[in-house]
């Protein structure tokens, strides 16, 4: 198979070639890596050679091609995207920017989730398929299982999300924030001393700043993308939106909540609440959930557990979602509560992409 990388440089590009060699899937593959910047430069070697990059804005070399993976960004998508179909070409566009995912012949892929249909709609010929915002693949990941049950009637999610979300130059930062605080602070003075000496650091105009706009580290932020109608963010926005278009169910399965960037690297968290439409074991919940598919694993509410197993720093580079904190509310018996957490680079957003490349191949 023939097929042509855009933004293989990127950080969920490079995630996608590193996942790409472990398991292998470039044998008997043909690729092409493109690039928008430096065209006629070399390119990876993922194990035929060296290569030679092609120019990313050349509709007829991107035309040649049967099938395109995009991690460039949605304004690269945005650009040749539609000149390309316009061109005439009937290629397959794989992507992982928000740009065409709710186009109505865009499908979303999450293939634990959605593998049936994301099958059946390349027979149907579906050419466009898009990887779902990192918050919607991971939270579906996790819940899938429950959400399938059919008795889930509304899910509230508290997001904590990591600094890769954001950027590469996003995460440099953090560290920068957190050398910052470290170097202007002296952690065996008094608490109260210490805690004037951050709050002075975070405060100060030396303080880097530029790419999160505002402190991360020794702080959260609860804004993620920009002000949609309503007073959502953007992100907020989008979990009812996608998940609902990924599970393509008849009714809507309402989702809400808020979106907040902490200090994290590469995983997301979030808390949920589910209300179902009746009372459910603890067991019943576990098993349901447990039961979706081989990436999810079930979290015993333990101290030991959740923080051994359940945190960002636990998750980092694994491709398990670990899903815990479960149990009934005090709000009443049919209200659960869970906390989970996922790759945010990974389930969130190469995974998806490479695994849908394997449903193409065997398709
Ligand atoms: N929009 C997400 C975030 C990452 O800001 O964390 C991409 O899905």
């Amino acid at each position: 198979m023939r097929i042509g990388f855009v933004g293989w440089r990127g950080m969920v590009g490079s995630v996608l070639l590193q996942r790409m060699l472990a398991e292998q899937d470039f044998q008997g593959l043909e690729p092409t890596f493109f690039s928008t910047s430096s065209p006629g430069g070399p390119g990876p070697d993922v194990g035929h050679g060296a290569t030679v990059l092609a120019d990313a804005t050349n509709l007829e070399a991107l035309g040649r091609l049967p099938v395109i993976v995009s991690c460039q960004g949605g304004d690269y998508t945005k650009s040749v995207y539609p000149a390309l179909r316009s061109s005439g070409w009937s290629g397959i566009w794989v992507d992982a920017a928000s740009a065409l995912r709710l186009d109505a012949d865009a499908m979303i892929v999450l293939d634990p989730v959605n593998g049936t249909e994301i099958r059946d709609a390349l027979h149907a010929g579906t050419r466009t398929f898009v990887g779902a915002n990192c918050t919607v693949s991971l939270l579906l990941m996790g819940l899938i299982g429950l959400i399938r049950t059919g008795h889930v009637q509304w899910i509230s999610t508290m997001t904590y999300q990591a600094a890769s979300g954001a950027g590469a130059r996003q995460m440099a930062e953090l560290v920068a924030q957190m050398r910052h605080i470290g170097s202007t602070s002296d952690p065996n003075a008094a608490a109260l001393e210490l805690d004037r000496q951050v709050a002075d650091a975070l405060l100060s105009p030396s303080f880097p700043t530029a790419a999160l706009g505002a402190p991360l580290a020794g702080s959260a932020l609860p804004w993620i993308d920009r002000l949609v109608e309503g007073g959502q963010t953007r992100e907020e926005w989008k979990a009812q939106v996608e998940a609902n278009k990924l599970l393509a169910r008849d009714t809507v399965l309402p989702i809400d909540g808020v979106c907040v960037r902490i200090g994290a690297m590469r995983c997301h968290a979030q808390a949920v609440t589910i209300k179902l439409d009746r009372p459910m074991s603890p067991a019943e919940v576990a098993e349901h959930i447990r039961g979706a598919h081989p990436w999810v694993e079930v979290v015993p509410n333990t101290p030991e557990d959740t923080l051994a197993r359940l945190t960002p720093a636990a998750t980092a580079g694994s491709l398990t979602v670990p899903v815990g904190r479960l149990r009934p509310m005090t709000l009443g018996p049919d209200f659960y509560t869970a906390f989970t957490v996922g790759d945010q680079l990974l389930w969130g957003a190469a995974e998806p992409l490479r695994r849908f490349l394997r449903i193409l191949r065997e398709s």
